[in-house]
């Protein structure tokens, strides 16, 4: 039981049910409509800015929970909401900045098991909405990187086909694991699938190769992820969490450092013999998640032993579990309370102290030349708390703590999707049980990777420091980023929830006049917000005013009208004011070169109907076209352009039954959509 269960009177979370919301203190907060298409009217408590709704009995998929937690209290004493933040323009005037980082540095790591979902059935079948998403992300950060991969791709078998034709087949009663993930068979379509998504927009890909059986070795997914996806395979993965296979049953009590040492060398050899894998330079290791720690690995000499065959090295790794909620008669103890452990996300230490172990290792990695990653990472493990890792919290986490690994010299970090059974994800399908035409979840730490992409841009020269400033106050951090050795932008972020405005801080920011250098202060700045009403809700969080869309709404591309704030600057006092709201985030385009770098002019989309929708897409009613939304003409031409990945798209629109009315249905589609523009 949560501490602030609401009552709710007489009415059942149940679809299309009003039901009234009563807050912290019993006092009547709003109204919110319950059941699949909820939204929850949230208005704000006069004395703490809290409000809450939870329907206590829900018992739908973590991904569609709709319970909305109470932000945490103000701190006291509160932090000072005046500051001056002063930084030189040249980058070889300011000490401490990262290695130059790249605009994809905030990925995804996508569960093996859940390809199907997520990413599409088959070559020719692909998620749209997944399209629109990946292409949000690369048209800010220049490529997305995603990992397919997780536990289940320790158990993964590669088959030349499947009944019925399928792709991936999952196999629970065989699963040993107490993650219950399943063994898994596949077949190479795998990969033509994912070589296809990166025919229609610039994902690079990271693919996991079983390490269950070293005396058995598996390596099909990496004979047929380099011949089919070439330059599009950034790496594979070898052993997904060792120090975790005792405690899940892949080794026997005992089983160390130095026997993981061993078996990983008796794979590099089986590669090495191995024709169909010509790359032998990109595994990527050793993936420990905290059991051991990474000096445990490197003290086994790990890596000058095998630096020839070791593309990246990597991390995982999840600040808390909600295994206990997850798994009730596995041993746990009693379950977390989300309401409790929410606030321990809503600051700086947060990020800070994820990164602290492993900064001698980005250290290390340096001397030796190679990646760090964080290979997997989200809120929490075992799916995440309700209420926490699906908040708008957990997006101003994802951008601080996202911003603190690259800082910190990490090159890279794959935030998890999971299932419907995980509350962390960054999209989510509808359940398959539920009509076509509703729409994706959108989980609100996918901001994280949108305001990263574009913090970082696409030069990959952005350098980042964390600037410690506000007297280093923990709930409003920030962060400069250098571009080609030039202060571009500057990530404001407020952690405070506090509808009274009181809360909201400006930072008074000088370029140059500092460490040598004379002021630089440009005329006007441009700054992109990142906002929502509270910490705690999951729904009408904007950036730069657009939208992705509540839950079961979004199909993956930004809705409304972009709103970019034009700030101007005192060049006499040089000095240029930005206020945060609580919560929020300030992006702060220093330059117009960094503005546009970030700020796509054309989004490419694509059309929901056309590629996932091939046999029933004449038939939908029009009444659901308002759910819908098109696509434009532009964008249908470069998809039916777009020869094989379209495949499915040209095949669908050419040969399809009703091909007159699939027009003319793309045809109002879009007319809907540029009304919805205004
Ligand atoms: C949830 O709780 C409410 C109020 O106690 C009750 O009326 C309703 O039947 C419950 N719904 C389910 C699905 O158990
Ligand atoms: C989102 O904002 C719109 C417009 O202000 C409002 O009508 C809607 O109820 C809000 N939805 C939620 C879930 O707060
Ligand atoms: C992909 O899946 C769709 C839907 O099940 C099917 O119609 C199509 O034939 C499949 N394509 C391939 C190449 O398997
Ligand atoms: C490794 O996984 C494969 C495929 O699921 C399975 O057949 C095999 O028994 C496993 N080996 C071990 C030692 O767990
Ligand atoms: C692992 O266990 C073996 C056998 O007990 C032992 O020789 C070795 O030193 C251990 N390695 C580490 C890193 O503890
Ligand atoms: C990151 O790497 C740069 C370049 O080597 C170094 O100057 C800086 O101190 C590193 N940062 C941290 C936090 O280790
Ligand atoms: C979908 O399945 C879930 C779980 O079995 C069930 O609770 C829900 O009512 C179903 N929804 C529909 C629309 O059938
Ligand atoms: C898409 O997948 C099919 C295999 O189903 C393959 O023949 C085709 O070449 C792929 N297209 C691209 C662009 O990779």
């Amino acid at each position: 039981m949560l501490p602030f269960q609401l009552l709710l009177l007489g009415a059942a979370l149940t679809p299309a049910h009003a039901v009234t919301v009563y807050g912290v203190q019993g006092v009547l907060q709003g109204v919110a409509t319950g059941g699949a298409s909820a939204s929850v009217t949230y208005t704000s408590d006069t004395a703490a800015g809290t409000a809450v709704f939870d329907p206590g009995n829900y018992t739908g998929d973590a991904a569609f929970n709709p319970v909305i937690l109470a932000p945490p209290p103000l701190p006291s004493p509160a932090p000072p909401t005046q500051f001056t933040v002063q930084l030189p323009n040249n980058a070889q005037n300011q000490p401490g900045l990262s290695i130059p980082q790249s605009g994809s540095f905030l990925g995804f790591s996508i569960e093996m098991s859940v390809v199907t979902q997520v990413i599409g059935l088959n070559s020719t079948f692909l998620q749209v909405p997944f399209l629109n998403l990946m292409a949000l992300v690369a048209e800010r950060g220049g490529s997305v990187r995603i990992r397919v991969g997780g536990n289940t791709q320790e158990t993964a078998t590669v088959v030349p086909s499947l009944a019925d034709g399928k792709m991936i087949e999952k196999d629970k009663e065989d699963s040993s694991n107490p993650t219950e993930t399943p063994t898994l068979l596949l077949t190479p379509e795998l990969m033509y699938m994912m070589n296809n998504i990166s025919a229609l927009v610039n994902v690079k890909w990271y693919l996991g190769i079983p390490f269950n059986d070293t005396s058995h070795l598996r390596l099909q997914i990496a004979e047929y992820g380099e011949g089919i996806l070439g330059d599009n395979i950034l790496g594979f993965q070898l052993g997904n969490e060792p120090d975790l296979y005792v405690a899940h049953d892949h080794r026997p009590p005992g089983w160390n450092e130095t026997n993981y040492f061993n078996e990983f060398g008796l794979v590099i050899d089986a590669i090495g013999e191995d024709s169909s894998i010509p790359v032998k330079n990109n595994l990527i290791a050793p993936s420990v998640s905290g059991t051991w720690s990474p000096e445990d690995v490197w003290n086994t000499g790990f890596i000058p032993a095998y630096q020839s065959s070791l593309g990246a090295l990597a991390v995982e790794h999840y600040p808390d579990d909600n295994c206990a909620a997850a798994f009730p008669n596995a041993g746990f103890g009693p379950p977390k309370d989300p309401q409790n452990v929410f606030p321990e996300y809503l600051n700086h230490g947060a990020g800070q102290s994820i990164v602290a172990p492993y900064i001698a290792s980005t250290a290390l990695a340096q001397t030796y030349g190679k990646p760090f990653l964080m290979f997997e990472t989200n809120t929490a493990s075992c799916g995440g708390f309700p209420g926490v890792s699906d908040s708008f919290g957990s997006a101003l986490w994802g951008i601080d703590y996202g911003l603190q690994m690259a800082y910190v010299n990490f090159t890279g970090a794959l935030i998890h999707v999971g299932g419907v059974d995980d509350s962390y994800n960054p999209f989510t399908p509808p359940p398959t049980n539920m009509s076509s035409f509703e729409q994706w979840t959108i989980g609100p730490i996918f901001y994280a990777n949108l305001v990263v992409a574009e913090a970082l841009g696409t030069s990959s020269t952005s350098q980042v420091l964390d600037l410690n400033m506000n007297g280093g106050n923990t709930y409003t951090p920030g962060y400069g980023i250098w571009e080609n050795g030039q202060l571009a932008r500057l990530v404001l972020i407020n952690f405070m929830t506090d509808p009274s405005g009181a809360s909201s801080y400006t930072a008074t920011i000088s370029v140059g006049g500092v460490n040598g250098e004379s002021n630089a202060t440009p005329a006007s700045v441009r700054v992109k917000m990142l906002q929502a009403e509270s910490v705690a809700v999951k729904e009408n969080i904007t950036w730069a005013g657009q939208t992705l869309g509540g839950r079961f709404q979004a199909d993956g591309r930004l809705q409304g009208d972009e709103d970019v704030q034009t700030i101007s600057c005192d060049q006499t006092q040089n000095t240029c004011q930005v206020t945060v709201p609580a919560p929020g985030v300030a992006l702060v385009f220093l330059t117009d070169e960094a503005f546009e770098e970030s700020t796509p002019s054309t989004t490419q989309t694509f059309a929901t109907t056309a590629v996932t929708k091939t046999a029933n897409t004449a038939t939908v009613p029009a009444s659901v076209l308002a759910t819908s939304n098109g696509d434009s003409g532009a964008d249908r031409e470069s998809l039916t352009s777009t020869s094989k990945g379209s495949s499915g798209a040209s095949r669908a629109i050419v040969g399809a039954p009703g091909v007159a009315s699939l027009i003319a249905l793309l045809a109002s589609v879009f007319v809907f959509a540029s009304a919805a523009r205004r």
